[in-house]
């Protein structure tokens, strides 16, 4: 009998692929899918350490399946991924019902640790070296690049699938644990990312979405030349199938002219970019390190601008950073205002341990302070989404349709009406009825009405083509 896999994850698209390649690989290796711990063999946490929020979620799931293990001692959990190579041996401590601790850096061992705990030979962990432990190149190994094939059935969807094209980061944000957890930057060689997307649109894949903690400052060599982003763009272009291209996440720094140009002339690469801001206030930037001030961020933004009119520019921010004071607050609600992002992901600072402004700063802004001034960016940014999202009525638009909406998950029959979800070429999000026979199809969608995080529509027009599921 084929032994059951059950893979949670927590956080962001760099671990939603990751754990997709660690199911692919033991799939690879005997296993079957499972929705539920219960009917698992193997249950695996996929985790995230950028908040403590992120953490508590995965001790507290950890925490449920003690009398499951209990109950079942041959099953065996593990904790993946950011969590792991943060906490170490403390998993261990918290939950010592757990049988496999495995980092980011390790992945590709993970079906042979099973095997080995399934043999007697538990608990056992797989760590990367801390960044300070040894050499630049030592490190670096230690956080071996992990791309296993995979197919298309651990994908979210066949039409859609995000390619790494780096690993970990170098740029040392005060707040952020990433490049501890991660490791060193290291671009993947653009040969390899070539064909790995050509593999994809021969699967019928017709959006890729390039992911890197900083993509823009992405720098594969290849003859002993430097390939930018902007190059691999140009590259990943020419692939037959494919239909879109993305990359998130920039770092406003590198955001350079090269590459506005690629999203201004390469027409299957969408008008979108992330570029987290994290703050308005020159102070509070600098004691995050994030190496440019609020005036170097607006020309950035004002550079998109008018490199690439009407592109969807989105941020993220962190409220209540060491010694946020009212007025740094509002030069963060002033850029929000004048900056008009399609859509912004606001953050509580957490303190993270190991990290540079945890080392050297309190973090004296009360909890109570930064949940108000969350609520407050929010409702300014969600003004603006709203905003920025009413001219569509009435306009169609071009997208790919990826699924059932949430609320519809659940019926089954193909040809029947159902709200189906697809995104603009701008990642927005569109909901609209239609049979699930549309699922990655290009459709035409009249726009009939908006909020602030949705256009909702009736279909116009569907591409020619093959059907798409
Ligand atoms: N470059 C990465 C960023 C990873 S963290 C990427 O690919 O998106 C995502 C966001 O979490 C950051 O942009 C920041 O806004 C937020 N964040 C990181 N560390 C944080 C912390 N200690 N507290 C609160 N938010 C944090
Ligand atoms: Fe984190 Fe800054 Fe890198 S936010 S992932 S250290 S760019």
């Amino acid at each position: 009998m084929k032994k059951r896999l059950y893979i949670e994850t927590v956080g962001c698209q760099m671990n939603v692929l990751d754990s997709e390649l660690v199911a692919a690989s033991l799939l690879e290796a005997g296993y079957e899918l499972v929705d539920s711990p219960r009917r698992a063999d193997a249950i695996l946490f996929n985790t995230c350490s950028v908040r403590q929020h992120a953490e508590d979620k995965v001790y507290s799931a950890l925490g449920r399946l003690k009398h499951v293990k209990q109950q079942h001692p041959h099953k065996i959990i593990g904790v993946l991924g950011c969590m792991a190579q943060k906490d170490q041996g403390l998993v261990f401590k918290r939950a010592p019902h757990v049988d496999l601790v495995v980092g980011p850096g390790q992945l590709a061992r993970v079906p042979a640790l099973l095997e080995r705990i399934a043999a007697g030979d538990g608990p056992l962990m797989e760590v990367s070296m801390d960044r300070r432990a040894g050499t630049r190149q030592a490190v670096r190994a230690s956080f071996a690049r992990y791309n296993p094939a995979r197919t298309a059935v651990v994908r979210p969807g066949r039409h859609q699938a995000m390619v790494r094209i780096m690993f970990g980061c170098d740029k040392l944000c005060a707040f952020c644990i990433v490049p501890s957890v991660r490791g060193p930057e290291q671009s993947r060689p653009p040969a390899e990312i070539e064909a790995e997307v050509s593999q994809l649109a021969g699967e019928g894949c017709l959006e890729v979405t390039l992911i890197g903690q900083t993509v823009n400052s992405y720098r594969g060599m290849e003859a002993g030349r430097r390939v930018r982003l902007s190059d691999l763009l140009a590259r990943l272009h020419g692939i037959e199938g494919i239909r879109r291209l993305k990359f998130v996440t920039n770092h406003p720094r590198h955001m350079t002219p090269d590459l506005l140009q690629a999203v201004r002339d390469l027409p299957k690469v969408s008008p979108y970019f992330h570029v987290p801001a994290q703050s308005g206030s020159d102070a509070v930037l600098r004691r995050m390190k994030r190496g440019y001030t609020a005036g170097q961020y607006r020309q950035t933004l004002a550079a998109i601008r008018q490199a690439v009119p009407g592109a969807a520019v989105t941020s993220d921010f962190i409220v209540g950073f060491c010694g946020e004071t009212e007025d740094d607050f509002a030069r963060t609600v002033e850029l929000v205002r004048e900056c008009r992002f399609k859509n912004s992901f606001i953050f509580k600072y957490s303190p993270r341990p190991r990290t540079p402004a945890a080392d050297i700063y309190p973090d004296d802004v009360p909890d109570q302070l930064k949940r108000r001034r969350n609520n407050e960016l929010l409702a300014v940014q969600n003004a603006i989404s709203e905003e920025e999202n009413r001219p569509y009525l009435g306009r169609t638009v071009e997208i790919l349709v990826e699924g059932p909406s949430k609320s519809s998950r659940k019926r089954a029959d193909a040809a029947e009406v159902t709200q189906l979800t697809g995104r603009t070429v701008c990642d927005r999000i569109v909901v609209f009825p239609g049979p699930r026979t549309l699922i990655g199809r290009i459709v035409s969608v009249e726009i009939v009405g908006t909020d602030a995080f949705t256009l909702f529509g009736k279909v116009a027009g569907v591409e020619e083509g093959r059907s798409g599921q």
